[in-house]
């Protein structure tokens, strides 16, 4: 795939701000899951790099397993329809089950998979989010990292196009056609 034409553009969030903030999830967590086991669900690809900071800083026997989802659109605004791309390996009746999320945008793909994972049983059901975007509803996300402006940013996990995901702080992506941004 070809890089996006486009530019990283100002640091939204630095690498020692995130650490910083994983590692205040991760002791909220810990004390808010004390004597049990929770399962990290994380979204792929997006929160692959933050679930891994995060389990790390959680003081407990974690589990993890991953999901991956994909949404049909044609611009980076979700179309609201969601697709299971892989599901988890495991039976997550009776766990109590953490949804770890790169970015919550419309919405949409955290209300499809609360859904879905709901109808499965689990004992508890709460979402982490890395990023929220101003003006989404929150109310569903118990653990938020940073609330972010409307722009379309990359790094720490986030891509545009499969690309940046490895950059070690969040930037603004500033395409060089503002109308060519991918879906
Ligand atoms: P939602 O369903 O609209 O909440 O979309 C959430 C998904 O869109 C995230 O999991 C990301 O994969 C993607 N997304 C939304 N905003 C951004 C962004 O600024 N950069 C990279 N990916 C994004
Ligand atoms: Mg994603």
């Amino acid at each position: 795939m070809t890089v996006p034409e486009g530019n990283i553009g100002r640091v939204l969030v630095g690498s020692a701000e995130l650490a910083t903030r994983v590692r205040e999830l991760g002791a909220q967590i810990t004390e808010d899951y004390a004597g049990r086991s929770p399962l990290l669900v994380g979204v792929l690809k997006g929160a692959f790099v933050f679930m891994s900071d995060l389990a790390r800083e959680i003081r407990l026997p974690v589990e993890m397993d991953f999901m991956a989802v994909s949404s049909y659109g044609v611009s980076t605004k979700s179309s609201g329809v969601v697709r299971i791309v892989k599901d988890l390996d495991v039976d997550i009746a009776g766990r109590d089950v953490l949804l770890v999320e790169d970015i919550v945008d419309s919405g949409s793909t955290l209300r499809y998979l609360l859904r879905l994972l709901a109808e499965r049983k689990p004992a508890s059901l709460e979402v982490c989010a890395l990023l929220v975007r101003a003006g989404a509803r929150t109310d569903d996300i118990a653990y938020v990292g940073f609330s972010i402006p409307d722009d379309f940013v990359v790094g720490y996990g986030l891509d545009v196009a499969e690309h940046y995901r490895e950059l070690s702080s969040i930037s603004v992506f500033e395409p060089a056609n503002s109308a060519s941004l991918p879906p």
